[in-house]
C-alpha cells in the first residue's frame, strides 16, 4: 500500500499525464484535487494521443477508479465533451467520481475571465479563459455553486437566480455587456446534472478507504509550483494550490497518508501565458526546442516559452512540496545540441548570489541567471530501454540535475509514448 504523488515542478505542461498513466496501470486510485479543465494532460499509447482536461489521467485503465475532489473546479460542459470523447474511443468512464463539493464552473465565470483579462490589457495574466480564477473567487467569497447543487434542480435554481441576479447586475454597470439568461442557464445546466448526476462519491472517504484497504493510490497534480497562487510568481499564477499540501485540502485527506511526492520536471522549462522567466531564449536554440519538443499548449494550443532547465526554480519546488525524487522528462528533446546549461542560482545588483527562488517577481526582476554549461549528445536516445544504455553525457546531466535539486531522478522521460520511460531502481 502506498500513496504517491505527482505534482509539476515548474509552470506546468512537465509530463505529469505521462507518468501518471504509466503509474495507473499498477495502481487502484488516482485523484485529481485542484485546478480544472485550464489543465491539459497528455496521454499517447501507440498511435492514439489522448488530452486529458479534467479526467484523471488513470482513466484508460477501467479498473482503475479516478476521482475529482472537492478542490477541482468542474465544467460540466467540457467535462462531458471529455467523457463523451472517451467514450466514442471505448473507454467507458464508469470508473469516474466526483466530489459533491467540487465547484462548478458556470458560463458567467468564463465571461468574467475574459473581460477581466481584456480590462488588464497589457498587463493580462494571459489565462486559459476557462473561468478558472472566478469560480475559485466566488468558492472564497462563498456564493459558490457546486456539484451537489448542479445535480439538485430545486437547489440550482434558487442559487442560479440569486447568484445569477448578482452577476448580471455586474455585466449591466461595470463591464457594460449584456445580462445573461438566467432561465436558459437553469436549462441547460439541469441538463447536464442530469447527465453527471450518477458520478456522485465523497472523494475524501473514497481516498480514505482505499488507503485503509491498502490499495495504490496516486494524486495527479495540475499545472506547477510556480503557478501556486501562494508560492508561485503571482500575479501570473493560477488560482488553485498545485502543491503536495493543496492536494490534501483539495481531496480532504491528511498529509500523513503521503508516502513519496514525485516531481514532474522537464529537462528545460517552459512556460504559457504572461510572467516572468529567467532562463526563457528567445533564439533559435529556443525556437528549436520548441519545436522538437512540440511545445505548444494542450489547452489552448499557444506557442510555449522555452527556456534552459533552472534549478532555482526546481530547488523551491522541493522545499514547497517535500519532493522524495523527480521525475526527469523530455530528455530526447535535447539530443543533437552540442551545449547545454543549465541555471544555477541568480546574480544580484549588489553583486551577489541566492540560490532562493525570490518571494516576489519585483526582486526576480533584478535577478540574472547563472549557468553552467555541459556537453550535449547526438544520439537519438528515445528507443533505449535501460539508464546504462544512455550515453554518458545524459547520465551526467541528470547527475547534475540531482546534485544541483538535491533529490534524486527516479523517472526518466526519453519520448511521449507510454513505453518511453526508464524507471530507475
Ligand atoms: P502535463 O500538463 O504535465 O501533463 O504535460 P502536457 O501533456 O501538457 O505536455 C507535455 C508534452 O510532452 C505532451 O505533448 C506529452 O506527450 C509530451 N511528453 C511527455 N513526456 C515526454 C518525454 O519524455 N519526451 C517527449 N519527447 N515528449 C514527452
Ligand atoms: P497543466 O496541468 C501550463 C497558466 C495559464 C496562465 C496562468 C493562469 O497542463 O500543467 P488560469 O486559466 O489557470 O487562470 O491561467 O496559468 N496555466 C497553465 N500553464 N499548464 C497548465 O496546466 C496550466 N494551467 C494554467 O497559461 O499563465
Ligand atoms: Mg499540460
Amino acid at each position: 500500500m502506498s500513496v504517491k504523488v505527482i505534482v509539476g515542478t515548474q509552470w506546468g505542461d512537465e509530463g505529469k499525464g505521462k507518468v501518471i498513466d504509466i503509474m495507473a496501470s499498477r495502481s487502484d486510485v488516482v485523484v485529481r484535487a485542484q485546478g480544472g479543465d485550464n489543465a491539459g494532460h497528455t496521454v499517447v499509447v501507440g498511435s492514439e494521443v489522448y488530452k486529458l482536461h479534467l479526467i484523471p489521467s488513470g482513466i484508460l485503465y477501467p479498473d482503475c477508479l479516478c476521482l475529482i475532489g472537492c478542490g477541482i473546479v468542474v465544467n460540466p460542459k467540457s467535462l462531458l465533451a471529455e467523457i463523451d470523447g472517451l467514450k466514442a474511443r471505448g473507454i467507458t468512464c464508469s470508473n469516474l467520481r466526483i466530489d459533491p463539493r467540487a465547484h462548478i464552473v458556470m458560463p458567467w465565470h468564463v465571461l468574467i475571465d475574459r473581460y477581466s483579462e481584456e480590462l488588464r490589457g497589457k498587463g493580462e495574466i494571459g489565462t486559459t479563459n476557462r473561468g478558472i480564477g472566478p469560480c475559485y473567487m466566488d468558492k472564497s467569497e462563498r456564493s459558490g455553486i457546486r456539484f451537489y447543487d448542479l445535480i439538485h434542480p430545486e437547489v440550482l435554481k434558487e442559487k442560479i437566480e440569486q447568484v445569477g441576479t448578482v452577476k448580471n447586475k455586474l455585466f449591466t454597470s461595470i463591464y457594460g455587456k449584456e445580462p445573461l439568461d438566467l432561465k436558459a442557464i437553469y436549462e441547460e445546466y439541469t441538463e447536464y446534472g442530469k447527465r453527471l448526476a450518477g458520478y456522485a462519491a465523497d472523494v475524501s472517504v473514497l481516498t480514505y478507504n482505499a488507503i485503509k484497504a491498502g490499495k495504490e493510490v496516486l494524486l495527479e497534480g495540475a499545472q506547477g509550483a510556480l503557478l501556486d497562487l501562494d508560492t508561485g510568481t503571482y500575479p501570473y499564477v493560477t488560482s488553485s494550490h498545485p502543491t503536495a499540501g493543496g492536494f490534501c485540502v483539495g481531496i480532504g485527506l491528511g498529509p500523513t497518508f503521503i508516502d513519496e511526492i514525485i516531481g514532474a520536471t522537464k529537462a528545460y522549462t517552459t512556460r504559457v501565458g504572461k510572467g516572468p522567466f529567467p532562463t526563457e531564449l528567445f533564439d533559435e536554440v529556443g525556437e528549436n526546442i520548441r519545436i522538437k519538443g512540440g511545445e505548444f499548449g494542450t489547452t489552448t494550443g499557444r506557442p510555449r516559452r522555452v527556456g534552459w532547465f533552472d534549478a532555482v526554480i526546481v530547488r523551491h519546488a522541493v522545499r514547497v512540496n517535500g519532493l522524495t525524487s523527480l521525475s526527469l522528462n523530455k530528455l530526447d528533446t535535447l539530443s543533437g545540441l552540442k551545449t547545454l546549461k543549465l541555471c544555477t542560482g541568480y546574480k544580484l545588483p549588489d553583486g551577489s548570489v541566492t540560490t532562493d527562488f525570490p518571494p516576489t517577481i519585483e526582486e526576480l526582476a533584478d535577478c540574472q541567471p547563472i549557468y553552467i554549461e555541459m556537453e550535449g549528445w547526438d544520439e537519438d536516445i528515445s528507443r533505449m530501454t535501460s539508464y546504462d544504455q544512455l550515453p554518458q553525457a545524459v547520465k551526467a546531466y541528470i547527475a547534475k540535475v540531482e546534485e544541483l535539486c538535491g533529490v534524486p531522478v527516479s523517472n526518466i522521460g526519453i519520448g511521449p509514448d507510454r513505453a518511453q520511460n526508464i524507471e530507475r531502481a
